[in-house]
């Protein structure tokens, strides 16, 4: 759909090359939204220097030869040299009814298809997935959603830790509890318990670390038999997992699942590779690999060890075996790793080791989409009464309850069926939104009150305004598709600056997009929801002043919710119509 922002941008290049047609150099010709008018073109700034006059008297000239006809209805110029644009109400009118008959609604697709490879959530096999997975969970989701909307090909990869040294002490554990015990404890959730109590064993008893270890040697050599107890770990906690994601509504099945684990058959030829790159070198019995450019505090270059000591391998090396395959085997084109911050030395490292051996082409784009940490009040990492680290389950549980009593207190009405299925969207919406809305790069603070607020930029508000419209369709006894066919007559100024939102949809998704930023797509429906208010607020829609007005509203109001639904759909936040 265009732009309005870019067709004026195309304008004013145009007027300017037949004012200044000797003028060679690249001018900054766009159209940017500004507080004073619906768009600011900045141009003769710039240009006032190259050609030694006025910035105001340039901007007069381009305003002068500028061709806006039926996409401007005012053209001003301000302050210095400023060009202040409004937009024509028929133009913007014509532009929503495009978008309206869109099924994407105005977002265009991928010049070029990519395949995207995604590593999120990745928990860790027999230990609680807790507050901390949320964050890579609930950002990987949004951005597998994301790029299947533009019509990226997307492969989700759930990198879960299911291999390494303490897979022998939890085995032993395993053995020690009875399978049947053992299987009935992992099933009922209880993963920290049961990873605690092995831990305990292993730092308290001699003769079981010994066992543990005798454990790992077995499982790396695949003996049967410990593969096969291996296997039922995996499958316990796997199985947590996935009502885990069931509960929060992600898109991750057992289908996603690419542990550690599979990539161990890859490991030797890592090694052999980087030896034949002539990158390895062996460093205190150590096998590493130095890459340019990474120091430690005392300013010595830093390995990335692929090979212990004791000649078993590192996290490292799945990772660059997982490079391989992803790129090798996948095709991947972009790799997002959705990786908490403290891993951003590991990665960079990765990624640097992977092209200097050559497995990552120029054309293939790898970048960790880090996140801070979730605080709780006390703006210290979030933990539970108790002290320990919150249980990802319990807190999902909490916000549904505590969704459930708020929907109570305000809709008595709404039949106690469909109360729960809607606590749930708001309940799970709401954590979601919580941590989707802040800047991922920074940490926040988890607060329940604020969450699940009706006001602010919160999921309850966004979905409560999406309610609100379903609803006028509902006293309307028209249909939403009947709207379509309506051409949108702007009058009011707020139906005007609404109009110019919706029309920014297409930008706001490929912005967050572009930044791996889901937070910016937010802060776009937060705005449209505003927006939306302040028009509802104004201007009457069931009944206004004329038949036609009543069809365009009712038409503004059916691209709102849909705009709404459509990104909160891309954040997985479901949009109930009642709540
Ligand atoms: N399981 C790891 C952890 O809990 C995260 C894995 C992230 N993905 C990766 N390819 N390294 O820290």
């Amino acid at each position: 759909m265009p732009d309005p922002a870019v067709v004026v941008a195309q304008r004013v290049a145009a007027a300017v090359a037949q004012l200044y047609p000797d003028v060679t150099e690249d001018l900054d010709t766009a159209a940017r939204p500004s507080e004073r008018a619906d768009a600011q073109v900045n141009v003769a700034m710039g240009l006032a220097r190259l050609v030694g006059k006025k910035p105001h008297d340039v901007a007069e000239g381009i305003a002068v030869a500028l061709d806006l006809r039926g996409i401007c209805s005012e053209v001003t110029v301000a302050g210095p040299g400023f060009l202040n644009l409004t937009y024509d109400n028929d133009y913007l009118g014509a532009l929503l009814h495009d978008a309206a008959r869109d099924p994407n609604l105005g977002v265009h697709r991928a010049a070029t298809t990519e395949t995207v490879v995604i590593d999120y959530s990745a928990p860790n096999v027999a230990k609680e997935m807790h507050v901390g997975h949320l964050r890579s969970t609930v950002i990987g989701d949004a951005l597998v959603r994301m790029c299947e909307a533009v019509g990226h090909r997307v492969i989700r990869e759930n990198h879960i830790g299911d291999w390494g040294t303490p897979f022998g002490m939890l085995i032993e554990h395993l053995i020690d509890l009875g399978e049947v015990d053992a299987a009935r404890e992992l099933s009922v959730g209880d993963l920290d318990g049961f990873y605690k109590q092995a831990r305990a064993k292993f730092e308290a008893l001699p003769e079981f670390q010994q066992r543990a270890r005798e454990r790992v040697v077995l499982l790396q050599g695949g003996d049967a038999d410990t593969l096969r107890l291996w296997k039922l770990l995996v499958a316990e906690s796997a199985r947590y997992f996935a009502t885990v994601y069931e509960k929060l509504g992600v898109k991750l099945t057992d289908a996603d699942l690419r542990g550690e684990s599979v990539y161990n058959d890859l490991l030797v030829s890592v090694v052999t590779r980087l030896r034949d790159a002539k990158l390895l070198v062996t460093d205190n019995g150590a096998e590493v690999v130095f890459p340019a450019g990474f120091t430690n505090r005392d300013n010595a270059p830093l390995p990335l060890i692929i090979r212990k000591q004791d000649g078993g391998y590192n996290y490292a090396t799945t990772d660059l075996a997982c490079v391989i395959d992803r790129v090798e085997h996948l095709r991947a084109t972009l790799m997002l790793y959705v990786v908490g911050t403290p891993q951003a030395q590991h990665l960079s490292m990765i990624e640097a080791v992977a092209r200097d051996a050559g497995w990552l082409p120029e054309s293939t784009r790898m970048a960790h989409v880090a996140f801070g940490s979730v605080l709780g009040s006390d703006r210290k990492m979030l933990k539970s009464r108790t002290g320990d680290s919150v249980k990802l389950v319990e807190l999902l549980d909490e916000a549904v309850q505590r969704a459930e009593a708020s929907i109570a207190e305000k809709n008595p009405e709404l039949p106690v069926a469909d109360r729960q299925r809607v606590a749930r969207m708001i309940g799970i919406g709401a954590v979601k939104y919580a941590d989707l809305s802040s800047d991922r790069i920074k940490d926040y603070v988890f607060d329940w009150e604020r969450m699940l607020s009706f006001d602010g930029n919160t999921a309850p508000y966004l979905q409560y305004a999406h309610a609100r419209i379903c609803s006028i369709f509902r006293r309307a006894g028209s249909t939403r598709e009947a709207t379509r066919q309506t051409t949108p007559v702007l009058s009011h100024p707020s139906e005007h600056a609404l109009a110019l939102w919706l029309l920014q949809y297409d930008s706001a998704v490929w912005d967050a997009l572009e930044r791996y930023s889901p937070h910016r797509l937010c802060t776009y429906l937060y705005e449209l929801s505003t927006r939306y208010t302040s028009f509802y607020e104004k201007c009457p829609v069931l009944k206004a002043e004329s038949e036609v007005m009543r069809d365009s509203r009712l038409a503004l109001c059916d691209l709102t919710a849909r705009i709404l639904a459509d990104g909160l759909q891309m954040l997985g936040i479901d949009a109930p119509e009642q709540m």
